[in-house]
C-alpha cells in the first residue's frame, strides 16, 4: 500500500486566541484545494488545543507538542498522554530537537523513547522527530545521530505502526536554511535503511518520514517529490495561509 503523504503544522509557543482565530479561518477557507492524498495534522499550543479544535475543519487533526513520561500523578505542570487522548485528540510530537538541546529541558534519547512507549500505550499516535546538529552533519554523523535515536526508541517500542517518523536537521530548523532534495532523499533513505535493518523491511517499507526544516511553499513541491519524501513538518511557515500550499504539494 502506498505511504499517505502527511503534513504537519507545528505552531511551537506561538499565538493568542485572535491570531489563532484568524490562522484557523484562512486554513479553512482552502477545504477544497488540498484533496484527499494527504493527512494534515495541526499543534497548537497545549492550552489551545481545544480552542483550535473547535473552529478547525474536521478533516485536519489536532496534536500536542509534548506529553508526560507516564499517566497521571503527582506531577506538577504536566499533562499525560492519557489526558491528551482523553479529550479527544489523537497525536502527539515528541522528541522535537528544541526540546532535546534547549537547556532548560534537555530531554535526552531516553526520555523521548519513555515517552513515546507510554504514548502509544495510551492510544495516542506519535510524529518522533529525529535529527542532527551542523556539527554533526559536517563531521559526516548524520546516519550516526539518526541511528541513536531511533535505537533509544526501538529498545522500548516494538509495535511502530503509530508512529510517523519526522527528519529534522537541526540545523535547518528557523534558519531559513532548507535541506536540498538530495540531502533529504538521502537522508531518509538511510533512516528507511535503517528501519529495514534494525526492524523489519515491512516496518521501513509502510514508515512514513516527514522532512521538516524551513520548509515552505516555494521548496516542498521539489523536497515532495523525492520518493522517500512523505511530507512535512512545517514550523513557522504553519503560522500562515502558505501551509495549505504545502499541504498540497503531495499532488
Ligand atoms: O517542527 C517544525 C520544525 O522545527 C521546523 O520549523 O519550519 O520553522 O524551520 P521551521
Amino acid at each position: 500500500m502506498p505511504r499517505k503523504f502527511i503534513v504537519g503544522g507545528n505552531w511551537k509557543c506561538n499565538g493568542d486566541r485572535p491570531s489563532i482565530n484568524a490562522l484557523v479561518q484562512a486554513l479553512n477557507t482552502g477545504e477544497s484545494a488540498i484533496g484527499s492524498g494527504v493527512e494534515v495534522v495541526v499543534a497548537p499550543p497545549m492550552l489551545y488545543g481545544d480552542y483550535a479544535r473547535g473552529l478547525l475543519r474536521p478533516d485536519f487533526g489536532v496534536a500536542f507538542q509534548n506529553c508526560w513520561t507516564g499517566g497521571n500523578g503527582a506531577f506538577t505542570g504536566e499533562v499525560s498522554a492519557n489526558m491528551i487522548k482523553d479529550a479527544g485528540f489523537d497525536w502527539v510530537i515528541l522528541g522535537h530537537s528544541e526540546r532535546r538541546s534547549l537547556p532548560e529541558i534537555m530531554e535526552t534519547d531516553a526520555t523521548v523513547a519513555t515517552k513515546t512507549a507510554y504514548a502509544l500505550k495510551a492510544g495516542l499516535k506519535v510524529i518522533l522527530c529525529i535529527g542532527e546538529t551542523l556539527d554533526a552533519r559536517q563531521s559526516g554523523k548524520t546516519d550516526e545521530v539518526n541511528a541513536r535515536q531511533l535505537a533509544a526508541v526501538a529498545e522500548k517500542v516494538s509495535d511502530w505502526s503509530n508512529i510517523v517518523i519526522a527528519y529534522e536537521p537541526v540545523w535547518a530548523i528557523g534558519t531559513g536554511v532548507v535541506a536540498t532534495p538530495e540531502q533529504a532523499q538521502e537522508t531518509h533513505a538511510q533512516i528507511r535503511k535503517w528501519l529495514a535493518e534494525n526492524l523489519s523491511p515491512q516496518v521501513a517499507q509502510q514508515m512514513r518520514i516527514m522532512y521538516g526544516g524551513s520548509a515552505n511553499a516555494a521548496n516542498a513541491d521539489s523536497l515532495a517529490k523525492q520518493p522517500d519524501v512523505d511530507g512535512f513538518l512545517v514550523g513557522g511557515a504553519s503560522l500562515k495561509p502558505e501551509f495549505l500550499k504545502i499541504a498540497e504539494s503531495w499532488k
